[in-house]
């Protein structure tokens, strides 16, 4: 699929069929040729509102603003509308007045995340027919914005999707075709397509070197065994140090502490935060962002097996710190322990953690939110700021002192569960908050994205499966630091 911009004029541009966005009550816009047909159909331009005229290859569709958001969903209904058509190419104004650049890759955005289908075991494939979109940049002058911005938008949009896409890819796929192994051969894969990007990948006997006796004992009764899968994209002259640390259960059974059967399933997408954080390193190397950023995923599987870890173990992760545990299906927080450990060494400025980690944070702020969690308010309001941006829906949770004494343990230094079943985002990050250097505590940040990483139905420009929660807002992220960087730059 390619994107073109350009200043030829809409009327001007050959295309199957064109888009045409609507604001809510302002049906006099002069792109609007088909009044008379739009009143007939009611069509009020409500937010994601659409009128299909196929007879005119034209398709309205309303929006309640420009907004980022609002356009991004237009466009993914839009194409909803004419996925069964023949059409190859679609033509779109950019509408879009002061936000013109932020507008351009909402257009992008709504179309590549809607577009991607996952169809690797449908032996029928869905035949994408649309291979052109043609943005026309009339009415804009050199000062409000030039080809080459344009451009640069597009092309900052499309590796955004890419990742976002990518880790979609990784999630939906079932276990047995995403061991640890197989994951770690996609992130080699990945690293030696990438400029300035390097890939280690350990494996039992490096988490035996390391006392990763936490990560160890989630991985015990798999066949399939854990890697620790560890990329660096370092450019030259790099302004900071991001490190992403991924929860990569490749499934998640829950171990001795079984779940039951329905809420087994959809498990596969237990690795979404280890799919998030390669996708991030991806993307964030692709756009050249001046960080160095580290993505260290900790693959494995949590299965059932003599071998098994069992409730009554007493675990030591890698600082030395004892764990009892009380229930094996609190895995992710233990593997996490240990790579956050792991990564503290790296000696990061910014320490962010991305898991599907519990379904209190699902219960808490509802399937389609991050939850956010962490010690600093200038970090949590950064990203939730960021996700917003991004079109992810984020939301903080805050620590409190009561909630912590409830993961004490009487026979180790703490227990993997809490004592109470209220509150279950909330006492995982501070289980994990054990494993944050002090050093590193206002640099860290927690995002449970047990919700949003696999969601079993359409929303938004969101299908079925999973969305590659975090990648966008992580990337969108980066790219404000980057921004706020050129800033003070120009100021200083
Ligand atoms: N992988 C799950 C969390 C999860 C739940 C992700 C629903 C996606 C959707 C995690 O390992 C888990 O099982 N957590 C337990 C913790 C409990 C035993 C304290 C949970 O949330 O029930
Ligand atoms: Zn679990
Ligand atoms: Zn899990």
């Amino acid at each position: 699929m390619e994107f073109i911009v350009t200043e030829e004029k809409l009327q001007d541009i050959e295309a199957d069929c064109e888009f045409i966005l609507v604001v809510e009550g302002n049906l006099k816009h002069k792109w609007i040729k088909d009044l008379e047909v739009l009143e007939t159909l009611s069509f009020e331009g409500k937010s994601e509102e659409v009128a299909y005229l196929p007879h005119l290859h034209r398709v309205y569709i309303g929006v309640s603003s420009f907004d980022r958001d609002e356009i991004r969903l237009a466009l993914a209904v839009g194409y909803r509308a004419i996925t069964k058509s023949k059409y190859k190419s679609i033509k779109i104004g950019s509408y879009l007045h002061n936000k013109l650049p932020t507008n351009i890759k909402a257009i992008v955005e709504g179309i590549k995340l809607q577009s991607y289908t996952f169809d690797r075991y449908k032996s029928e494939k869905i035949d994408k027919t649309i291979k052109t979109i043609t943005i026309s940049l009339e009415d804009y002058n050199e000062k409000q914005i030039t080809l080459e911005s344009a451009q640069k938008s597009i092309k900052e949009a499309i590796i955004i999707c890419d990742a976002t896409n990518e880790a979609k890819e990784v999630v939906n796929t079932v276990p047995d075709d995403m061991t640890p192994k197989i994951l770690a051969k996609r992130a080699q894969d990945i690293a030696n397509k990438l400029d300035d990007v390097e890939c280690f990948i350990g494996d039992e006997e490096f988490l035996k070197d390391q006392k990763m006796g936490a990560f160890l004992a989630v991985s015990r009764a798999s066949i399939h065994k854990p890697r620790f899968i560890h990329l660096t994209y370092k450019p030259k002259d790099a302004k900071a140090k991001f490190v992403f640390v991924g929860k990569g259960l490749t499934y998640d059974s829950g171990g001795l502490s079984l779940k039951p059967s329905e809420h087994m399933v959809s498990m596969k997408a237990d690795k979404g935060g280890g799919a998030a954080v390669l996708s991030i390193l991806k993307g964030a190397a692709e756009l050249k962002v001046p960080f160095e950023i580290h993505a260290i995923i900790g693959a494995c599987e949590n299965m059932i097996g003599g071998d098994a870890f069992k409730p009554d173990d007493v675990l030591v992760a890698k600082n030395g710190k004892t764990i009892e545990v009380r229930n094996t299906d609190a895995e992710g927080r233990l593997v996490l322990a240990d790579c956050l450990c792991y990564a503290g060494e790296l000696e990061p400025d910014y320490l962010i953690d991305i898991a599907t980690l519990t379904g209190a944070c699902v219960v808490a702020v509802g399937e389609y939110t991050t939850g956010v969690m962490g010690h600093s308010s200038d970090l949590k309001h950064q990203i939730i700021k960021a996700a917003s941006k991004s079109g992810e829906l984020a939301g903080s949770l805050p620590f409190n002192r009561y909630l912590r004494k409830t993961i004490k343990s009487e026979v180790a230094d703490m227990s993997n569960i809490s004592s109470t079943r209220y509150g279950g985002a909330i006492t995982a990050a501070m289980f994990l908050d054990n494993f944050v250097d002090e050093k590193l505590k206002d640099k860290w940040l927690h995002l449970d994205i047990a919700g949003p990483a696999y969601v079993s139905k359409n929303w938004g420009y969101n299908q079925v499966g999973a969305s590659g929660a975090g990648v966008r807002m992580c990337l969108y992220w980066l790219k404000m630091c980057e921004h706020k960087l050129l800033i003070s730059k120009k100021a200083s």
